[in-house]
């Protein structure tokens, strides 16, 4: 169990190094494969990030009564799906970027053929960790279906989709707009609590409670990936810049303004707060992070 008197940015960086071990430790343990698919898998899983989503995956685990250690799998399960898609984002096909997390991107590096089957092998990497390593055999194959759903077609890859059809739109609508953020970032954030309070052992009220403050700070945390393309820092936050509006990307500030963009995301913060009230004390943590998701500045 985390303290709770120690400061977020602490409990933030103890659990980042918590993960980083963990992840390191299953591709060691992922067995016998080319050599450079595992460097290209490694290159892009070490190279750094937040961790926003695996220490999600533990705050809710905890905040639900379990102990974080059972959760782990699932944590690293989803920063491998999380990674693969970043990987693939970047392709030329796709947004076409030379930076992530502060090095060349995957295919920069490797070529865009072991670019895109480093992605594909974390993919399928994340789902036998979560069959194979959560203990429960039932909730592990719940942890698969959120997971699944929140990645495939109806969650991120549809997003994907979505989003690269909406550089070509003529009548973009904030209905649109939304859903394609919902897709495309939000789900995976949502089932990175799903997947934490199935193995908490949560009861049905505090899941669904979990699921809505998900919903609403995986479309927060999209609308602040758009707003810090337009005003962040590209050393700051290791990936190129200023990018959208040259792809014609339908993004919040685009069509609403940035003072607009900054509303929403507050209202969605004090609703994802809002949602995890009944938690009281085991909500504290969920609660700072939702406040860092607005404050990020990387
Ligand atoms: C970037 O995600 C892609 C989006 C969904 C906005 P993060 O901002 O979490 O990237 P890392 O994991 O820290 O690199
Ligand atoms: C990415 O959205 C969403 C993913 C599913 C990876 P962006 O294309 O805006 O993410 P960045 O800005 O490249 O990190
Ligand atoms: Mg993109
Ligand atoms: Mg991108
Ligand atoms: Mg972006």
């Amino acid at each position: 169990m985390s303290d709770s008197s120690q400061p977020f940015k602490e409990m933030w960086s103890n659990l980042q190094t918590l993960v980083n071990r963990q992840l390191e430790e299953a591709l060691d343990q992922s067995g016998d494969c080319p050599p450079i698919l595992k460097e290209a898998m490694s290159y892009s899983l070490s190279a750094g990030g937040k961790r926003l989503r695996p220490i999600l995956v533990l705050l809710s685990c905890e905040a639900c009564g379990g102990d974080q250690s059972t959760a782990l799998p699932a944590a690293c399960a989803i920063e491998m799906v999380h990674t693969y898609s970043l990987i693939h984002d970047d392709l030329p096909a796709m947004d076409d970027d030379e930076l992530r997390r502060g090095l060349p991107t995957s295919h920069i590096k490797f070529g865009e053929a072991n670019a895109i089957l480093a992605g594909d092998a974390l993919l399928t990497r994340a789902f036998e960790l979560l069959a194979n390593q959560i203990e429960v055999k039932s909730c592990a194959a719940a942890c698969c279906v959120d997971l699944a759903n929140a990645a495939g077609a109806v969650g991120m890859v549809g997003g994907q989709v979505a989003d690269l059809e909406s550089e070509h739109l003529e009548n973009p609508t904030l209905e649109i707009l939304e859903a394609i953020h919902k897709r495309k970032t939000g789900r995976l954030i949502c089932s990175a609590l799903t997947m934490g309070a199935r193995i908490g052992g949560a009861d049905p009220a505090t899941l669904k409670n979990l699921e809505r403050y998900g919903t609403c700070i995986g479309l927060a945390f999209q609308i602040t990936d758009d707003l810090l393309d337009l005003t962040g820092d590209e050393e700051k936050m290791g990936k190129g810049v200023r990018k959208d509006a040259d792809h014609g990307k339908l993004t919040y500030p685009s069509l609403i303004g940035v003072e607009e963009s900054r509303r929403r995301s507050q209202n969605l913060i004090e609703e994802a707060c809002l949602s995890i009230a009944p938690l009281g004390s085991h909500g504290q943590r969920l609660e700072e992070l939702a406040h860092f998701i607005l404050e990020r500045d990387y």
